[in-house]
C-alpha cells in the first residue's frame, strides 16, 4: 500500500480506525473526515506513528448532513491527489427516532446518505483501479426495504439500523453497475460483531444486554480484518458488487439482492442529494 491514498469516514473509533491503522502500517497514507477535530487529531497521532511522515490528513464533517458530506468530500477533491480507496465506515444504531435540520431521519442520513454523497462527491477523483468498501452488516438479514418507508415514521432503532445496513448491500451493488468498465470495484463487508464504541451509552435493559455480552465480542482489529482485504488484497483485485464477511464472499437475503430496489434507491438517494 505504498504511496496509496485512502479516504476514510468513521476513523476515529473502532473498526474504521484499526483499519485505518492497519492499513497506514502497511504505508498508505490516510486522508480521514471526522466530525470531532480532538479525536480527529488523537487518530492523526496514532496514523503517525504507524506510518511516520506519510502527511496523513483530516478534513471535518458531521456526515449526518448532506451539506456538510459534500462540503467535505469538495474539500478532499480539490486540494488530494487522486484517491486509491474510499472507505465508506461512519455509522450507528440510534435508539431514539430524530430528523435531521434537513428533513432526513438520521439513521438513513449517516448510516446511508453518507455512503452515498462521499461516494458521488469523489467519483471524479478516484483512480484508474480504485477500489471502494463499504461497511455493512449481518444485521440487514432481517431488513425489508420499503421505498415508502426510507424515512422510517414508525421506528424502531435495531430494525432502522437493520434497514440501514441493507441499504448499504443495495448501494454497493448499485454503485458497482455505475461504474461498470471503468475498472473501478466497490464492495461491502460485514466485519463481524465487534467491542467498539458502537453498543456503547445504550439505555435500559439494551444498555444492560450489550454490556453483558460485549466482552464476548470480537477485537476492533479483528474486526477490521475484511476492511483491510478489500482494499488492500490483490486477491479482490477486480471483483466488485460482492459482501464478504471474514474475507470471503459470503450469501445475502433476496431482498438485498433484489436489482430493482437497488436501483429505486439509487434514484431517490440522487434526488435526495440533489436538494439537499
Ligand atoms: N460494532 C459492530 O458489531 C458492528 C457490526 C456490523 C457493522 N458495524 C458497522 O461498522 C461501522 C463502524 O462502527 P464501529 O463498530 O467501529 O462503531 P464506533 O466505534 O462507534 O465508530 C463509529 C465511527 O463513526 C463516526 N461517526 C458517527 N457519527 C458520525 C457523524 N454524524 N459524522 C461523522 N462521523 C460519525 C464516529 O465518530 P466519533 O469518534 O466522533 O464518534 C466513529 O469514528 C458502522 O458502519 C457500523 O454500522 C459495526
Amino acid at each position: 500500500m505504498h504511496g496509496k491514498v485512502i479516504v476514510m469516514t468513521g476513523a476515529t473509533s473502532g473498526i474504521g480506525e484499526a483499519a485505518a491503522v492497519a492499513l497506514a502500517e502497511m504505508g498508505a497514507r490516510l486522508v480521514l473526515v471526522a466530525r470531532n477535530p480532538e479525536r480527529g487529531r488523537a487518530t492523526l497521532e496514532r496514523l503517525e506513528r504507524a506510518n511516520p511522515g506519510a502527511g496523513h490528513a483530516v478534513y471535518h464533517a458531521d456526515l449526518s448532513l448532506m451539506a456538510e458530506t459534500r462540503r467535505a468530500a469538495a474539500e478532499i477533491a480539490d486540494r488530494e491527489p487522486p484517491i486509491d480507496v474510499l472507505a465508506n465506515n461512519a455509522g450507528a444504531l440510534f435508539v431514539r427516532r430524530a430528523v435531521t435540520e434537513e428533513g432526513l431521519e438520521r439513521t438513513f442520513a449517516l448510516n446511508h446518505m453518507s455512503y452515498f454523497g462521499m461516494t458521488q462527491g469523489l467519483r471524479h477523483r478516484l483512480a484508474a483501479g480504485a477500489r471502494i468498501v463499504n461497511t455493512a452488516s449481518a444485521a440487514h438479514r432481517g431488513a425489508r426495504f420499503s421505498m415508502e418507508n426510507l424515512q422510517s415514521e414508525r421506528y424502531r432503532g435495531f430494525d432502522v439500523y437493520s434497514r440501514s445496513k441493507l441499504a448499504n448491500i443495495l448501494f454497493t451493488r448499485e454503485a458497482a453497475r455505475s461504474f461498470d468498465g471503468t475498472g473501478i470495484t466497490v464492495n461491502c463487508f460485514h466485519p463481524g460483531v465487534v467491542a467498539s464504541r458502537f453498543f456503547d451509552g445504550k439505555p435500559g435493559a439494551l444498555g444492560f444486554f450489550l454490556r453483558l455480552i460485549k466482552p464476548f465480542m470480537i477485537s476492533s482489529r479483528k474486526g477490521a480484518e475484511t476492511l483491510v482485504y478489500l482494499a488492500a488484497s490483490a486477491a479482490v483485485a477486480g471483483v466488485t458488487g460482492q459482501y464478504f464477511a471474514r474475507r470471503r464472499p459470503a450469501r445475502i437475503t433476496a431482498e438485498a439482492a433484489n436489482d430493482a430496489s437497488a436501483r429505486a434507491l439509487w434514484d431517490e438517494s440522487t434526488r435526495l442529494y440533489a436538494s439537499g
